[in-house]
């Protein structure tokens, strides 16, 4: 059995960067979990060593023992079955992820769902007062886990607590619309510190606070009742730019991108979607538009490609279902209207696949296709960039994804115009050498000055700026 660690810094996420795989021979093996979040965090908690606490991702696992994997100490949460999916299905993804993304789907509202995030908040809490030695760090991620920082200074006044969200935060008409909009709002302002991906984000968070909860505000500052100041402030989160362009530089990676290309018959243009499988992303407008383009005659079978890869997420959740469906249908009737033998239009994977093989994907692709209708970020767009070492390669990017902010040289596009995106795709395609590479350099000299490790530093480094009221609090709570 291993002791629960001390940690000087700890991230508390609702998944651990692994995921807990059990064979049907019952061994044990751990795989990289979905999304953006592990990818910007693990590498920041390789070079701090800290603690990473969240959820192995199986439902009723018994208490699994804090762990070492592959140099990480991990500490894993257990959700039962029936957490998963009012907490992990339902609060999260069935009310928040809708609601702050534009509405895009309808959110639920079901207090049984509140009920039990409020639980599994609470269980997140106690572990991280349990981790985290005396004047710790604690940064709090995602929508996921909004109630940890009221609910951890409660049990531990003498930590810095810091909270990101990794996804947008909604205008105030939208956020409004829920229940335990108040909770949610003091359950972030437990926080010293709380991170937005944009401005917009955290202006939208100050103005909200100062209407629904009445504090003052001034700026990017919030000051609480008791004198404590809280900053919302945007930190736009990136990616390991050299670890990306060292593995798009391998051999090994260079051997699969021609493979790649030589499997899809090598034509003149490989557009490539890299999405988790998700109503945000946008997937089906640019599978339409593409297939317009190829049924209208723009874009040949014989030389372009469309390859999309989805990766399976949340796979129990209806509207994830009804995603999928909607998606492969799509795809079925351009290949079966367009398609020639062993030419599809467009090449569809439904997989999750290791880190080499995206670089070899992003190193094989001519086209990058990103068409959020609201993302956060979207680092699938910086990995591309990062990945074209030789400064070469196009970018069509939503305007709805965060990346767009930074990425400006991209071929921005509205999602929800099918004609802009056609024009895109075709414009971006054409385009000749030197205004592809004018474009890439540009975009690759953001990527590589602003990666994760600066964004972890600018983040970790704000706390020293901010007036210490930890002496003060940590000595009111003792006197009491
Ligand atoms: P989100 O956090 O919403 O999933 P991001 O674009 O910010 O979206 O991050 C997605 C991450 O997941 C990226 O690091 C990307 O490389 C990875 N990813 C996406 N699709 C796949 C896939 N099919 N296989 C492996 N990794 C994937
Ligand atoms: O920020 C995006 C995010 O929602 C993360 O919080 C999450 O870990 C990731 O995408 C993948 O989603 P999930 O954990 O639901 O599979």
């Amino acid at each position: 059995m291993s002791a629960t660690p001390q940690a000087d810094l700890v991230i508390v996420a609702n998944r651990l960067p692994v995921d807990r795989v059990t064979a049907p021979d019952g061994s044990v093996s751990w795989r990289t979990s979905p999304g953006g979040l592990v990818t910007a965090l693990e590498p920041v908690l390789r070079a701090n060593d800290g603690a990473w606490i969240g959820w192995p991702g199986s439902a009723d696992e018994e208490d699994v023992e804090p762990f070492v994997e592959d140099g990480l100490q991990l500490v894993p949460v257990s959700l039962s079955a029936q957490e998963v999916e009012e907490f992990y299905e339902g609060f999260s993804n069935g009310t928040l992820w809708p609601l702050y993304h534009d509405v895009i789907a309808k959110p639920e509202f079901h207090r049984e769902w509140w009920d039990s995030y409020v639980a599994v908040n609470e269980r997140f809490a106690d572990r991280a007062a349990e981790v985290a030695a005396q004047g710790a760090t604690v940064w709090v991620q995602d929508y996921q886990l909004q109630l940890v920082p009221q609910m951890l200074r409660e049990r531990r006044p003498d930590l810095r607590i810091g909270f990101y969200l990794h996804i947008p935060f909604p205008p105030a008409e939208l956020f409004s619309q829920l229940p335990w909009r108040r909770q949610i709002l003091e359950g972030l302002l437990g926080a010293d510190l709380i991170g937005f991906q944009l401005p917009g984000a955290a202006a939208n968070f100050v103005r909200l606070v100062r209407s629904r909860v009445g504090h003052k505000t001034h700026r990017d500052t919030i000051y609480l009742p008791d004198g404590r100041p809280v900053k919302a402030t945007a930190f736009p989160i990136s990616i390991d730019t050299a670890g990306f362009e060292e593995l798009a530089r391998s051999e090994g990676v260079v051997a699969r991108a021609a493979e790649i290309r030589e499997a899809l018959g090598n034509p003149r243009t490989v557009f490539l979607g890299v999405d988790r499988l998700d109503y945000t992303k946008g997937i089906h407008s640019r599978l339409r538009a593409y297939g317009e383009l190829v049924r209208d005659g723009r874009l040949d079978v014989e030389d372009a490609v469309f390859v999309q890869v989805a990766t399976p997420s949340r796979e129990r959740v209806e509207q994830y279902r009804i995603l999928r469906d909607e998606i492969e249908l799509l795809v079925g009737r351009v290949n079966g209207d367009h398609g020639r033998i062993g030419r599809p239009a467009i090449s569809y994977l439904h997989a999750s696949h290791p880190r080499e093989e995206m670089a070899a994907l992003y190193r094989a692709a001519d086209v990058m296709v990103v068409t959020p209708f609201r993302d956060g970020m979207n680092l699938v767009a910086k990995e591309y960039v990062a990945c074209r070492v030789e400064g070469d390669g196009a970018l069509v990017l939503s305007e709805f994804a965060g990346a767009a902010a930074e990425l400006r040289q991209a071929w921005l596009v509205n999602p929800y115009d099918i004609d802009g995106i056609k024009a895109a795709l075709l414009d971006a395609a054409a385009a000749d050498a030197k205004e592809r590479t004018r474009r890439m350099r540009a975009m690759r000299k953001t990527v590589v000055q602003h990666d994760v490790a600066r964004w972890a530093r600018d983040f970790l480094s704000e706390f020293n700026g901010l007036p210490d009221h930890h002496d003060k609090t940590v000595r009111r709570s003792r006197a009491h």
